[in-house]
């Protein structure tokens, strides 16, 4: 069995030596070999995130302001209200390098809504479709499901079942039923067909966010050989990352992230859920969970073998790491505005700020120069990838 794992290792690390990437170690090369990219895995609890039909609708779903409240914009003065959609917090553009491309597609209007609604540290969706668990806490088990608690979270869209239905019914019937199957007048449906509404309203909105995915970077293009692609800096940066700046010990895998839960010493009471231990909690209490009737695969749910235990109680989501430098600011109370400043923190292990939690063992200060900052800020800004699609990420023609 040992053997088996050690031919495999050695056969893995001779591809890479045969793929060039210069200059590194095996271990080194071995490290980084998880970050390059591959397709996103299956997702089984949503048998249309594949599906294009449910990718077309979910795009409109996404950019469609009638599902949302209109809601108060203080800042634009008295009594000023803005609709909202998701792509009002998720630009699909946000994380794109093309600004002529942005501005076209009118984000930057978008772009300045999301600062008055004090959202403008939302998460990106693009490459979202890696991850397990979503929410800073993990509070939701997939993507559907996660679309769908937004749509009725208070600090996302605000909207109501009763509301998705009518609008899905009043302008989107016909797409709908011919990916879903009947919709009823929602006036006269129950609450668990309202929520079969609800819960397909995330699933077609997951097959559109799964389309949402890098297709290379600069990192891509220099690991399969291409010594030109990554400068100097930026491969000392990653020799740097797997190495002596220990980054790897948590953003590992696929895109960077080891898909666990770990304490910076950032928490505070303030957010709700404010960790790990409460976001687990959310995902098993949740009625349309991936183990509910309304997931296509119970026996795939993430919740089968998830635990938690109260060191967890301030951990968060172990972030990607691509397409950093457009998703500023950093960390999710936005406390970093640059990626310098957040390697400064982690070269400080800033931990003494008087936070109720534990912070991680793999946490720890860092020996290291302002030129290794550098180096390290020049290789997370080689991991940004290719503009996506015009068509993806462009506002449909809605019904
Ligand atoms: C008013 C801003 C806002 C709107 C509108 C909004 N979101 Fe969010 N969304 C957020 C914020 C803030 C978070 C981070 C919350 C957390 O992790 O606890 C988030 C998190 C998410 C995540 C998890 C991402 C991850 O990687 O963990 C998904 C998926 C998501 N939203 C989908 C949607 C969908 C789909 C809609 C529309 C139905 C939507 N959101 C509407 C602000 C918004
Ligand atoms: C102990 C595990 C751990 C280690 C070690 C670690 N990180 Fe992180 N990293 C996290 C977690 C968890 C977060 C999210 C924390 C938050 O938002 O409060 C995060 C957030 C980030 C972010 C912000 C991403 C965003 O979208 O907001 C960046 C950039 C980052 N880390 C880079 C690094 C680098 C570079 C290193 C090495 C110097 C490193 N990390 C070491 C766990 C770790």
């Amino acid at each position: 069995m040992d053997r088996v794992f050690t031919a495999r290792l050695l056969a893995i690390a001779c591809l890479c030596q045969a793929c060039n990437s210069a200059d590194l170690t095996d271990f080194e090369r071995f490290a980084l070999s998880f970050a390059t990219l591959r397709p996103p895995p299956a997702a089984p609890t949503n048998r249309f995130a594949n599906d294009a039909r449910a990718a077309a609708l979910g795009q409109k779903l996404f950019f469609d302001e009638r599902f949302s409240p209109a809601r108060p914009v203080p800042s634009r003065g008295p009594g000023a209200t803005a609709s909202v959609a998701c792509a009002t917090c998720h630009d699909p553009l946000y994380g794109e390098r093309d600004d002529a491309l942005r501005a076209r597609a009118g984000s930057d209007a978008r772009y300045q809504l999301r600062e008055e609604l004090g959202c403008e540290n939302a998460p990106t969706l693009r490459n979202a479709a890696f991850s397990t668990w979503f929410g800073w806490a993990g509070q939701s088990d997939a993507l559907w499901v996660h679309a769908a608690r937004a749509a009725e979270s208070g600090a996302e869209l605000a909207s109501t079942r009763e509301v998705i239905a009518r609008v899905l019914f009043d302008f989107y019937r016909a797409e709908y039923e011919a990916i879903f199957g009947a919709l009823a007048e929602p006036s006269g449906a129950d609450a668990e067909a309202l929520t079969r509404v609800l819960t397909n309203f995330g699933k077609a909105i997951e097959a559109y966010v799964r389309k949402l995915t890098d297709t290379g970077a600069p990192f891509d293009r220099w690991y399969a050989g291409d010594k030109k692609a990554m400068s100097a800096s930026a491969v000392r940066g990653a020799k740097l990352f797997v190495g002596r700046a220990s980054c790897g010990e948590c953003h590992r895998g696929a895109l960077m992230s080891d898909s666990r839960f770990h304490d910076l010493g950032l928490g505070t009471d303030e957010y709700t859920p404010r960790g790990r231990v409460e976001g687990l909690a959310l995902a098993r209490a949740n009625p349309f969970n991936t183990k509910s009737a309304f997931s296509d695969a119970a026996s795939a749910s993430p919740l089968t073998s998830a635990t938690t235990s109260p060191r967890e109680t301030y951990a968060l989501r172990t972030p990607g790491l691509r397409n950093l430098s457009r998703t500023a600011p950093y960390f999710r109370d936005g406390s970093a505005a640059t990626l310098w400043d957040v390697l400064v923190f982690y070269r400080e292990a800033a931990g003494s700020r008087g936070f109720p939690g534990r912070t991680d063992p793999a946490f720890q200060p860092l020996r290291l120069s302002d030129d290794d900052l550098s180096d390290l800020v020049a290789f997370l800004e080689a991991l940004d990838g290719d503009p996506l699609p015009e068509a993806l990420v462009t506002p449909p023609v809605l019904p």
